[in-house]
């Protein structure tokens, strides 16, 4: 009697102590590496990320998010991906800071077996082709992006929208600067190349006065416009910046050279930061195009969820952009 009571006792316990462990929660761990903290899209981006993806833990799926910080150093990455393989992450979020070097990094991600998502720079595969193979074949492996091409159009688009559709000085030309975000970035080149095919698309001619590298960075935008009002003066009657951050730079720029957006001068930026949303409400900057940092970041978790659970990704997920002009905000 004793023997079976001791059996059954043992029985019970494995039981309860089964019972507990599928109660308990699986915790899932998340390796974030942005290309730099300080970039202020970015710094909507991860926020977002990490807060979405907070919101849809469940009792039985917690997610244990570390974010890096890779400092616009291609090095440091590699270092942050690598401790992150060792420390055997269960899905790898990863805003490249040299997509020329997509392949080294995504292989070596695909050979220890943890999938991976890419976020906002998209992947420049070795042949430069930015529809990467090391993407397409892999059924683990995603982008999540927005097509560039667009928010260059709808920039441009805002120009041409002008009553003197950007030509000021009524010369029969667009005077131009445009202010690049980093040149190995599809986004600037994108951005570069489709606000002034905008332009010439709808038959306007077009100068470009001066074409620099700012980075994405605010102040390297504002002495970049600085300079170019220095050597350009009333020459310059429309100023592109491949995104918001320069555009800030841009405009206090424009306001110490004593010029006035709207009248003078016409500013145009992407991302549609806060403040920027503001200044095109007041007149402070033409236009900007709103760059969906929640639709991309939330589409982002939503892959790398879908991955942690085994379900089929699609490997490309791109969100709209949105122009936002004066008549767009108003409207709001
Ligand atoms: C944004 C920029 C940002 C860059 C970072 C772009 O899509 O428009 O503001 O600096 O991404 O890669």
């Amino acid at each position: 009697m004793k023997k079976i009571l001791a059996v059954l006792l043992v029985a019970m316990l494995a039981l309860s102590a089964l019972c507990v462990a599928s109660a308990e929660a699986k915790t899932y761990k998340v390796g974030v590496s942005i290309y730099q903290f300080t970039d202020n899209f970015m710094t909507l981006y991860r926020n977002e990320l990490e807060s979405y993806m907070k919101s849809l833990e469940t009792d039985d799926m917690k997610f244990d998010i570390t974010i890096q910080d890779a400092k616009n150093d291609m090095a440091e990455q590699t270092n942050q991906v690598r401790t992150f393989i060792t420390q055997g992450m269960d899905v790898i979020i990863l805003n490249l800071v040299q997509t020329s070097s997509a392949d080294a990094v995504i292989d070596e991600i695909v050979a220890a077996g943890i999938p991976l998502v890419l976020i906002n720079r998209e992947p420049l595969g070795d042949d430069g082709d930015y529809s990467y193979a090391g993407i397409l074949d892999n059924p683990e492996v995603c982008y999540v992006g927005a097509d560039a091409r667009q928010s260059g159009t709808y920039q441009g688009e805002m120009v041409c929208e002008l009553e003197n559709h950007g030509d000021i000085n009524g010369d029969g030309k667009i005077s131009y600067i445009m202010i690049e975000g980093d040149p190995e970035n599809v986004d600037a080149q994108y951005r570069t190349e489709f606000s002034v095919k905008a332009l010439t698309d709808a038959g306007y001619e077009v100068e470009c006065l001066d074409d620099q590298v700012g980075n994405w960075d605010q102040t390297k935008g504002q002495e970049l416009c600085a300079n170019a009002l220095t050597n350009y003066g009333d020459a310059i009657e429309v100023v592109f910046c491949n995104n918001d951050g320069m555009a800030l730079g841009a405009a206090t720029a424009i306001a110490t050279a004593g010029r006035t957006v709207g009248e003078d001068i016409y500013l145009l930026g992407v991302d549609a930061l806060d403040e920027c949303v503001e200044m095109v409400k007041n007149g402070e900057m033409t236009g900007t195009v709103l760059n969906d940092h929640i639709g991309q970041s939330h589409a982002a978790v939503d892959a790398a969820i879908k991955l942690l659970k085994g379900e089929e990704i699609e490997n490309y997920y791109i969100v709209d952009y949105v122009k936002v002009d004066k008549a767009y905000v108003d409207a709001q």
